[in-house]
């Protein structure tokens, strides 16, 4: 199962992540935190339980589903996500079609057959998504990232793959591994910072950026 820091994501504070929640411990005060270019999410992690509320901001949506999957507290069914994990898991490459993923990404961030298994489950979570909760959506979706990130040819930003050798098949579907905050009420967004930050009432706010 994959945790939050199980990501290739260039400028992720993974590595720092134990040295910020001690300086944001040490010297600031409040109860609110915001981590407003929020990426993986590693910082939100870091001050979970720590914070009354921590509100996750980003304006990519694949980060918003990351957080949603990983932080949302809403139950979902354990059981109906093992099934389709244990579905994912037996797909083979040969008996699915080309599709998107395979067409544009196929021998280039991915094996051809990694490329065709992606695209094909990438596919199913969206023809499901009327089945699915909010929650159940954004962990398979997530764990879809998760696992195609874990396989891919690249050294995390996705502009760039790496040229001239042969890609190995090596991606297996597995799950993300959600938190259930004891202490910590969670706020998700997915807007731009800039236009963010003009109406957040918040103690402690961690940027990257310089917000304009
Ligand atoms: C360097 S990463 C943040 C890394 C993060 N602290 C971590 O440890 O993973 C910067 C993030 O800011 C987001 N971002 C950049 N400009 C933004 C904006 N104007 N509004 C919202 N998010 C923005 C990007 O999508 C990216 O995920």
């Amino acid at each position: 199962m994959f945790d939050i820091w199980n990501r290739r994501y260039t400028g992720s504070k993974y590595k720092l992540s134990s040295w910020i929640g001690e300086l944001i411990e040490e010297n600031c005060n409040g109860s609110s935190f915001c981590d407003i270019f929020a990426g993986t999410g590693i910082i939100s992690y870091t001050m979970l339980d720590k914070m009354k509320k921590i509100y996750i901001n980003d304006f990519l949506y694949s980060n918003e589903v990351i957080y949603k999957a990983f932080f949302e507290p809403s139950d979902y069914d354990k059981k109906l996500i093992s099934e389709y994990c244990s579905c994912f898991q037996s797909l083979s490459a040969d008996d699915i079609d080309e599709n998107y993923i395979s067409i544009n990404f196929g021998g280039k961030f991915f094996s051809h057959t990694d490329a065709k298994l992606i695209g094909h489950i990438r596919e199913i979570i969206e023809s499901d998504k009327e089945k699915l909760s909010d929650k159940e959506f954004s962990i398979l979706l997530a764990s879809l990232l998760y696992s195609a990130d874990k396989s891919a040819n690249t050294v995390g930003h996705y502009d760039a793959y790496i040229k001239g050798h042969d890609i190995p098949d090596t991606f297996t579907f597995d799950l993300i591994a959600p938190y259930k905050s004891k202490k910590s009420l969670i706020f998700i967004s997915r807007e731009d910072s800039n236009e963010f930050a003009k109406k957040l009432k918040c103690d402690i706010v961690k940027r990257n950026h310089r917000i304009r």
